[in-house]
């Protein structure tokens, strides 16, 4: 099994500091400024402990009941789901996987990764390759940890962190997957750019994020609901801004249908 020799970095100092090996540690502690990092439940915590500031929707993901329930058959598999995203979820993860390209020595980010449903399957992709899922929810991540163990993956590390301050240096990942995320942030722009600072040159984004599928007024008013909530709903023309104003290229629609998107775009070599 191939071992993780990524370098982190410091959310306290910004330094980079080596990874040990993901399986059986206790944690990090940054030889620069001594800030420790704990593995404490089988995640690599970088987050101060109390969330502050949830959204109603995240603390509505953030119940036990809705992570149990969210990789089965009614959520994010469900007839409801598919429904309203105007796709499957095996035909959205077939789409992005395909995009993704993956030759199986990758290292890749799965962010806001929740229960791991696409960071379990690709590590398992990845025969000499690497998966980092990260979250900002702990009871996610904790679900994410015991499905890994349970499916004995051992090329895979979990950890708890904001997608504003990926605690990763610049270029660490060849691809990363953002799935069902970008419309939970306020400032899309400022995620975009640490995605963007993560990845490699060549590398690859996918993502599948809400979209406002509604003309006119109407729309705005629903939608201005849901923004309430911490939902946002883009049109196609604000994301594909976003993403350029990040810096990337290559911007490809593969899906645009009822609301969701699936968009991937690369980072230039
Ligand atoms: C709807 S789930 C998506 C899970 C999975 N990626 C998928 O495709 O089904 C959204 C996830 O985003 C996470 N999230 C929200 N804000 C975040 C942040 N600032 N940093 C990292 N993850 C965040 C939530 O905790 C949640 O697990
Ligand atoms: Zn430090």
């Amino acid at each position: 099994m191939p071992e993780f020799d990524q370098k982190s970095l410091c959310p306290s100092c910004r330094k980079i500091i080596l990874l040990p090996t993901p399986i059986g540690v206790q944690g990090i502690v940054c030889p620069h400024c001594q800030a420790l990092y704990p593995k404490t439940e089988g995640f690599l915590d970088f987050l101060p402990p109390a969330p502050t500031g949830q959204s109603v929707a995240q603390k509505f993901m953030d119940r036990p009941r809705f992570i149990s329930a969210y990789e089965g058959k009614y959520w994010r598999k469900s007839i409801f789901f598919a429904f309203i995203a105007g796709i499957s979820f095996s035909h959205e993860f077939d789409l992005i996987t395909k995009a993704a390209d993956l030759s199986g020595t990758e290292v890749i980010l799965d962010l806001s990764c929740g229960p791991g449903i696409y960071t379990r399957p690709w590590a398992k992709k990845l025969a000499q390759g690497f998966a980092v899922g990260l979250d900002i929810s702990k009871p996610m991540l904790s679900y994410a940890v015991a499905k890994a163990e349970e499916e004995k993956i051992k090329n895979i590390l979990f950890v708890h962190a904001s997608a504003l301050s990926i605690p990763f240096p610049d270029g660490a990942f060849d691809r990363v997957n953002f799935c069902g995320a970008l419309h939970l942030f306020p400032h899309v722009e400022k995620v975009l750019g640490e995605i963007h600072r993560v990845m490699k040159p060549g590398g690859i984004l996918t993502t599948a994020s809400a979209r406002n599928w509604l003309p006119g007024k109407l729309s705005d008013r629903i939608f201005a609901w849901y923004k309430k909530l911490g939902v946002t709903h883009f049109r196609h023309h604000e994301l594909v801004a976003y993403f350029k104003e990040a810096g990337f290229e290559e911007i490809n629609t593969l899906h645009a249908k009822h609301c969701l998107f699936i968009i991937t775009a690369a980072k230039s070599s």
